[in-house]
């Protein structure tokens, strides 16, 4: 089993690029299923999710083909509407496939996507939502099979602004029959991605980034070549490295209009940020300050994912802060490793109190999630002696060799077996 292990302590200096969003490539993947033509993706990341997507666009009858950052698909003969389990199973939101297969072959069969490391995740409102398209959706044996004669527009509310169930409604109703209006949708970045996207493949879509979307049905769609937006989780993960060594650093290919949130934590803890067009630099000369209060919330609120690499940076500030995680129900699970390390944190329901002390000493970890695992990394940059972290396919997960990115920025820092 590989292990990443860290000589903490090095301050961190220098630039580097951020690859394209995990979370915008997913969705846009399953996209591709629509056109029945080509689709040329560049900017996308070389993680194992993807992988597993491109796995099941090849299941299905795609022909993917990938050339360095770009990657390709055609989606001319579909063959088959059905993703068995093992599939499924490889990637926890593979629950997007369903919108873009039952629009494109009015059936799909798609075993359940099962729970998650950070909280069961329901797709509820996902379900609820497609049913209002008409489609009929029935769920036994750990399958979901939906058929739809043909899928009509309509106006619906989601219970939450779930980002799935956002996407899969778009990528349901694009071909529906009329105009379908969706309310109170998810606002990510990630949901403009996917629009426009779909609309560069001919689709009739406005409002992703409001409250609320208008999905007009169109008859046909076309080939589409499209540059995915940059990962805003990567880059403010990046950033938290930075800011908890002391350092300075500039990130390329990123957008600061994605991350304020992050960006006014950082601040507040005492960073300097420096925006220009395409990149961010963080410094930090002063000692870390801690934060009020932190309350994950849906876009443009403080990310859910971007909670635990916060926490870590918090861990060293100058006071007490407090982390409240509205989205996500088990989302706490990298507390207990970061006190191995030193820290001084108290979790009560989906509170954390984060009580800074003056230095983590490096210790012995394991990821349990993905971002929990990022977190994990952030903490031993910082922690005094080794800290060896197992588990990193977690980690693996949304971050392209993080290890590389981080030595060249200076830290002491490898994979090994
Ligand atoms: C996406 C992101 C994930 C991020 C999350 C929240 C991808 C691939 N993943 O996940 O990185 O952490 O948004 O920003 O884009 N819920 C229900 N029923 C449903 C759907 C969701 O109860 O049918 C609940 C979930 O359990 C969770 C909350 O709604 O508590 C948010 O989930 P959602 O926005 O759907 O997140 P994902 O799309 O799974």
């Amino acid at each position: 089993m590989e292990k990443i292990v860290i000589a903490g302590g090095n301050r961190l200096e220098g630039e580097i690029k951020v690859n394209g969003a995990k979370n915008a490539v997913l969705p846009i993947l399953a996209a591709t299923i629509l056109n029945g033509g080509r689709n040329i993706i560049h900017n996308c990341p070389d993680l194992k999710d993807v992988s597993a997507s491109l796995q099941i666009l090849a299941y299905i009858g795609c022909k993917v083909e990938r050339q360095g950052t770009t990657i390709i698909v055609d989606s001319s003969n579909i063959k088959d509407y059905h993703i068995p389990e093992h599939l499924m199973r490889e990637m926890r939101s593979s629950v997007i496939f369903l919108g873009s297969i039952i629009s494109r072959c009015r059936k799909a069969v798609l075993s359940y996507p099962g729970g998650c490391e950070i909280g069961p995740r329901p797709i509820d409102l996902h379900l609820k939502s497609l049913r209002q398209l008409q489609i009929k959706i029935n769920e036994a044996h750990g399958y979901i099979y939906c058929d739809a004669n043909k899928i009509e527009a309509n106006d619906i509310n989601l219970n939450f602004p779930s980002v799935g169930a956002t996407e899969n409604l778009m990528l349901a109703a694009v071909m529906a029959e009329g105009t379908t209006i969706v309310r109170n949708v998810a606002k990510e970045p990630e949901i403009i991605d996917l629009q426009d996207y779909l609309n560069a493949m001919g689709a009739k879509i406005s409002g992703a980034g409001t409250s609320v979307i208008k999905i007009e049905g169109v008859s046909k769609l076309h080939d589409v070549e499209h540059t995915v937006i940059p990962d805003r989780i990567v880059a403010s993960t990046y950033l938290s490295a930075a800011a908890i060594t002391g350092g300075d650093i500039k990130i390329t290919n990123v957008n600061a209009e994605h991350i304020q949130a992050v960006l006014a934590a950082f601040k507040e803890c005492g960073c300097k940020i420096y925006i220009e067009e395409d990149s961010i630099a963080l410094s930090r000369t002063s000692k870390l300050q801690p934060v009020d209060v932190i309350r994950t919330l849906p876009h443009p609120g403080f990310p859910t994912d971007m909670q635990a690499p916060m926490m870590s940076v918090l861990t060293l500030a100058n006071g007490t802060s407090i982390i409240s995680e509205t989205i996500f129900e088990n989302r706490f699970k990298h507390v207990e490793e970061l006190m191995r390390m030193g820290a001084d944190i108290m979790v009560d329901g989906r509170v954390a109190v984060i009580r800074g002390v003056p230095k983590l000493t490096g210790a012995s970890v394991n990821a349990m999630d993905l971002r929990g695992g990022a977190a994990l990394v952030i903490a031993g940059l910082a922690a005094e002696g080794m800290t060896t972290i197992e588990c990193i396919h977690h980690i693996d997960r949304g971050y392209e060799k993080i290890e590389e990115k981080l030595r060249t920025l200076g830290a002491d820092i490898k994979r090994v077996n």
